[in-house]
């Protein structure tokens, strides 16, 4: 069965006292809207159409961003879940399949409870996803009787013995498209908000003669965001929960509780992860390498049997081959180091290809950055950057290659070659203690005076 998504992402979310529109902001390096694209792109929908209002056009290309298949509509005025939902109308009425309309500021809704909507949706009309809510608050009720479902009712309209009331509405529903726009063109707005409520696509179902029903789910899945608190709150369920499936597939986490995990953090069996190690977006971890404590890395690639810190900063496009070694105090960027390169310190590799086996000395910099452009920096294989090498890029340094300690380099060095760009050493005998005697004699005659 075919299935397209519907994302509502136009509300403001004025709780979050916030020039950014909420579903931009982040949980785990990423923005709250990709995470329910990403629930929602496991069913691999026909169409994904976003719903933008406030904040439309970055909202707009931050969906695009994650999916650049995916349509977007504006809602211009919020008049309500249904009215959003019904911009899509034009995009998917004649859709075939089911619907699914997912909120951007919801980022838990895992895949498996989707599919079990889908899975509900072959004997009922409309399928809502609910809850046991600990305490209800706001949310909409679920009425039900029995397995079915007999109708929404918002908090502001509920009489006190519909409040009471546990089983809510998570605002995730599922119809075919067919029915799902008929239904909506049918919902008004008399109600306590004066808005059209897509929750009333439950009650116009049943009056019609169409089956409803609930697939219940965890809180913690629905779990919306909607201020700072809850957004903390949301990154620290998230974390919690990355941690615990990386231990289970077999990660080692020294100190579990001070690693942060990206949504879209890969880390393979037996890598070891030390402490206070902050992954940003798109990291990727091979089997066996190790990360020791305090490195932050993010855009990168680290290959089987490579270690990286400790305080090592891997920036993107750092791709490490197999048994590279990046030690202290060590910045990556955009740069590409093959097997068994040796990065030991205090050192910025930028722009640069560095070939196998190559040794980086300490503190060498390429110097990537002319102030208007960047320019590469290639380095080949069995190389030895001595200490404090200063690569001018554009520079090229041949295999089997030696520079100097303290050289500057601004030409290209041929293969086996040794370049010394520096000051040749002047040594004076009996020079130091001469100069010595005579500032002694300065420092004494001004005490004196
Ligand atoms: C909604 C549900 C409620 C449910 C709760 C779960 C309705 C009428 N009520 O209430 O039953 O328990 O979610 O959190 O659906 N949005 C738009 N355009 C609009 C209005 C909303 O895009 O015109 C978006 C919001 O940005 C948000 C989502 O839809 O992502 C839900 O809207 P919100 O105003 O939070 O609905 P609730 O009052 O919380
Ligand atoms: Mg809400």
């Amino acid at each position: 069965m075919q299935v397209s998504l519907i994302i509502l992402a136009a509300g403001q979310g004025s709780r979050m006292n916030s020039d950014l529109p909420k579903v931009l902001h982040k949980v785990a390096a990423a923005p709250l809207l990709h995470h329910a694209m990403r629930a929602g792109a496991a069913l691999s929908p026909a169409k994904t159409v976003v719903v933008v209002g406030h904040g439309g056009d970055l909202v707009a290309a931050s969906a695009q961003s994650y999916d650049p298949e995916a349509e977007i509509v504006r809602q211009e005025t919020q008049s309500g879940t249904a009215h959003a939902v019904d911009q899509a109308r034009a995009l998917l009425a004649d859709q075939p399949g089911d619907v699914i309309v997912l909120y951007g500021d919801t980022p838990f809704i895992r895949p498996e409870t989707l599919e079990a909507m889908l899975e509900a949706r072959r004997s009922h009309a409309v399928v809502v996803l609910g809850f046991e809510a600990r305490d209800p608050g706001r949310y909409g009720r679920l009425i039900t009787d029995g397995d079915r479902l007999e109708r929404i009712v918002e908090y502001r309209d509920a009489s006190d013995e519909e409040r009471a009331v546990t089983l809510c509405n998570s605002g995730v529903i599922c119809a075919s498209a067919k029915e799902l726009f008929s239904l909506i063109a049918a919902v008004g707005n008399e109600n306590a908000a004066g808005e059209y409520y897509l929750t009333d696509v439950v009650g116009l179902a049943r009056a019609a003669g169409l089956s409803a029903t609930v697939v219940r789910c965890a809180e913690e899945e629905t779990l919306g965001v909607n201020t700072r608190a809850e957004l903390a709150g949301a990154e620290a369920a998230f974390q919690t929960r990355a941690r615990a499936e990386l231990l289970s597939d077999g990660v080692t986490l020294t100190a579990p509780e001070t690693v942060f995990l990206a949504l879209d953090t890969v880390i393979g069996r037996d890598a070891i992860i030390g402490p206070n190690v902050l992954f940003g977006p798109g990291v990727t971890i091979e089997s066996g390498a190790e990360i020791k404590g305090f490195c932050h890395l993010e855009g990168c690639h680290v290959s089987r049997g490579a270690d990286v810190g400790p305080f090592a900063r891997l920036r993107p496009g750092a791709e490490l081959a197999e048994d590279v070694h990046v030690g202290n105090f060590v910045e990556i960027k955009n740069a590409i180091l093959d097997e068994g390169v040796k990065v030991g310190h205090l050192t910025y590799i930028g722009d640069a290809d560095v070939g196998e086996f190559t040794n980086i000395g300490a503190g060498t910099v390429t110097c990537n950055y002319d102030g208007v452009m960047k320019h590469r920096t290639t380095i080949g294989k069995r190389a030895f950057i001595g200490s404090d090498t200063m690569l001018v890029a554009p520079v090229a340094v041949g295999d089997d290659a030696l520079t100097g300690s303290g050289s500057v380099i601004t030409e290209d060095v041929p293969a086996g070659a040794v370049a010394l760009g520096r000051a040749k050493q002047v040594v004076k005998p009996g020079l130091a203690v001469k100069l010595f005697e005579k500032l002694r004699a300065i420092k004494a005659a001004k005490s004196k005076g």
